[in-house]
């Protein structure tokens, strides 16, 4: 008999939060800045393409902590059970001085008007954390969803390169905490099933593939939600009614890339940033027209 829980649990930078009210289509963007008051996060297009909404999610992949870049306009709360968001809020020291990445931003005059500012510092932020000494190239495949609206990107792929001089990555906060979130993020991963209804919304995240089966079947109308990139605009541009959504982008399972004598079998969540290593290596003459689509997220730091 599956375990059923009707509430999700995730960390919100630093604070455990548990919704049971919550419904299947708000997005994490409304829910930081109307629900928390985190305003640093901001909406531009609310469609995934502007990047302004850019936070980091961090989840346990084959017990490691992988954090990526986001864009939270697109991506639904009740999908981040088991995650640990972190906004641009999180990044301030404790003696309220600036965060390495935002002090080089100032120091080159990275920032005009400052509306995408915490949406670049996120995703250098991110950068720095995998590549504390990137080259140019890589700074500006970090950023390519991030749009700047006030002149050019110079002041900022040289904020980029000047993040190290200041402080190196070993001492971040995310680092120094990383045990501790790990353990939390393994707490709240009893093996349930969720499901969380309000009102007449309905959203749940099955336990295990057999389960989503099982899901699936009670609910044959439903929405499947894996990485939201589609299924969010159907929200934020069209006001569709999508409950009974079935969150799946936390099953292992479906992460899976395997490699075989015939071909490549990709799991129905694989990122395209989980896929780009393979299609390097297997279909090369495509790989530059897949960063293309997909971006470059950075990930696993
Ligand atoms: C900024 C931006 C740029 C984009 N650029 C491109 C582009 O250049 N080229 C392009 O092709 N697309 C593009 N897209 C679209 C996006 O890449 C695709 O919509 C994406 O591949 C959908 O994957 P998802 O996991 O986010 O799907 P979702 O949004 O989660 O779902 C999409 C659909 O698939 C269904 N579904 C999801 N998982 C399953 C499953 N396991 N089994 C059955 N049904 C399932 C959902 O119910 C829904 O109908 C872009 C989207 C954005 C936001
Ligand atoms: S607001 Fe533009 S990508 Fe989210």
């Amino acid at each position: 008999m599956t375990k059923v829980r009707n509430q999700i649990h995730f960390l919100l930078n630093s604070k455990v939060i548990t919704l049971d009210e919550v419904s299947a289509t708000t997005t994490l963007l409304d829910y930081l800045r109307l629900e928390r008051r985190l305003c640093g996060t901001k909406e531009g297009c609310a469609e995934g393409d502007c990047g302004a909404c850019t936070i980091l999610v961090g989840r346990l992949s084959a017990g490691e902590l992988v954090y990526e870049t986001v864009n939270s306009c697109i991506r639904f709360v009740g999908s981040l059970d088991g995650c640990h968001v972190v906004t641009v809020e999180h990044l301030k020291k404790k003696d309220g001085s600036l965060h390495p990445v935002q002090q080089a931003m100032v120091d080159h005059h990275g920032s005009q008007c400052g509306f995408c500012t915490p949406d670049f510092v996120m995703s250098l932020y991110a950068l720095w954390m995998v590549n504390p000494n990137p080259t140019n190239k890589q700074v500006e495949t970090s950023l390519q969803g991030n749009l700047y609206r006030c002149t050019g990107y110079e002041p900022i792929i040289k904020a980029a390169q000047a993040i190290s001089s200041i402080e190196s990555p070993i001492n971040d906060p995310l680092v120094l905490e990383r045990k501790q979130v790990i353990e939390q993020l393994e707490n709240f991963n009893d093996g349930s099933r969720v499901e969380v209804s309000n009102g007449d919304s309905l959203f749940i995240l099955p336990a295990s593939l057999d389960d989503l089966a099982k899901v699936r079947q009670s609910y044959p109308q439903s929405t499947i939600v894996a990485g939201s990139t589609d299924v969010g605009l159907w929200v934020t541009k069209h006001m569709r009614d999508i409950s009974p959504v079935i969150f799946i982008s936390h099953l292992p399972e479906l992460h899976t890339i395997e490699i075989t004598k015939t071909g490549v079998s990709i799991g129905a969540c694989v990122s395209y940033s989980e896929m780009l290593p393979v299609v390097e290596k297997y279909f090369s003459p495509i790989a530059e027209y897949w960063n293309r689509i997909g971006g470059e997220q950075v990930r696993n730091m």
